[in-house]
């Protein structure tokens, strides 16, 4: 799946743009990003259309990227799942509906629940026509979800009060009839966040069907698992193209930015999933005798492997893998 955003979705937000001062949308995205940034949620963040549409500009791109990647390892692990509807909890302005109706063309209903009524209001006019999306603003600790097939929180955990975390995921795996997507940003209190969230599941009775070869404890997230090359946290990135105004609204030069991530995918029991295979937790490191990948295996142990340059074939296949990646 492309990282970059649906030629119906950057139309959508081009007709948003019709007319406004890119200057004034440079000042908002700074102005929302410093919240975020200071750890503001976003119902400190975004109080206007024109907040909601600098979110939509700046951070969108990303979150539908990473979206778009941890569906496509969904669908790489469960080939046989077609979800029909969705529920999108925290689902701001839509992004990762987007990213699963790449993914999933079977997809036919969606839910949007949020409680920000700027970004609903830009979720349903980017839509269009091209999502049957039905928007409710409401609180996700409420609980009490409608079921969907996919049950997707993207960038939403984070938001949510530390002790109420532990249920919105119960609540959410209730609701999931058959795969639930967590993601998170890729910083070490977002990783910590996607680890708790998987202790519950696998407490629930869920399987994991990725980033995690095994039900074991995070090899990652004990003392043992920090060893040089080996990212002290479980994490992973995507690169993806800016467009111009996205440049002109961060100030920023690069025509590509790079998301770092957390993720999971939890299962119901009877989603038919591929055997699991270790994950390449960092960026494979290519020298001249070869190549160095530091990965997570089935047992739930760390573990490097050095792929030589003569041996040709297993070479080839190294050099084709990214962070990220099943071997
Ligand atoms: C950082 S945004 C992420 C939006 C979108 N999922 C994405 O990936 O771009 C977090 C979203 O969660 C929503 N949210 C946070 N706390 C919430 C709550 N208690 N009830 C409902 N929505 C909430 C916010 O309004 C916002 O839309």
């Amino acid at each position: 799946m492309e990282p970059g955003l649906p030629s119906a979705l950057k139309a959508g937000i081009d007709r948003e743009l019709e007319g406004r001062r890119r200057a004034d949308l440079a000042a908002r995205t700074a102005a929302t990003t410093a919240a975020y940034r200071a750890g503001r949620t976003s119902a400190a963040a975004i109080r206007s259309e024109d907040d909601a549409l600098a979110y939509a500009l700046a951070r969108l791109p990303a979150t539908y990227a990473a979206a778009a990647t941890v569906f496509a390892e969904a669908r790489r692990t469960a080939p046989g799942f077609a979800p029909a509807t969705l529920l999108d909890a925290g689902s701001g302005p839509g992004g990762g509906s987007w990213a699963a109706k790449a993914a999933w063309p079977s997809l036919e209903r969606i839910a949007w629940l949020d409680a920000s009524a700027p970004f609903l209001a830009l979720a349903g006019r980017l839509a269009g026509g091209a999502l049957d999306a039905t928007p409710t603003r409401g609180d996700l600790t409420a609980g009490g979800f409608p079921h969907a097939d996919l049950v997707l929180a993207s960038y939403a955990l984070a938001e949510i009060a530390p002790d109420r975390q532990q249920a919105l995921v119960l609540d959410l795996w209730a609701a999931a009839d058959g795969v639930l997507a967590l993601v998170e940003p890729g910083t070490p209190a977002g990783s910590a966040r996607i680890l708790a969230a998987r202790d519950v599941l696998i407490g629930a009775g869920a399987a994991i069907l990725a980033p995690c070869p095994h039900h074991a404890p995070c090899p990652l997230a004990a003392p043992a698992g920090r060893r040089p090359g080996v990212p002290g946290w479980c994490h992973f990135a995507v690169r993806l193209p800016r467009s111009r105004d996205h440049r002109l609204a961060k100030g920023a030069d690069a025509p590509f930015e790079d998301e770092k991530f957390a993720y999971l995918l939890a299962a119901r029991p009877d989603v038919a999933a591929r055997p699991r295979s270790a994950r390449v937790l960092a960026r494979p490191r290519a020298g001249k005798p070869g190549i160095d990948l530091e990965l997570c295996t089935g047992t739930g142990a760390l573990d490097h492997r050095h792929v030589p340059r003569r041996d040709r074939p297993a070479h080839a296949a190294a050099r084709r893998l990214n962070w990220g990646d099943a071997l």
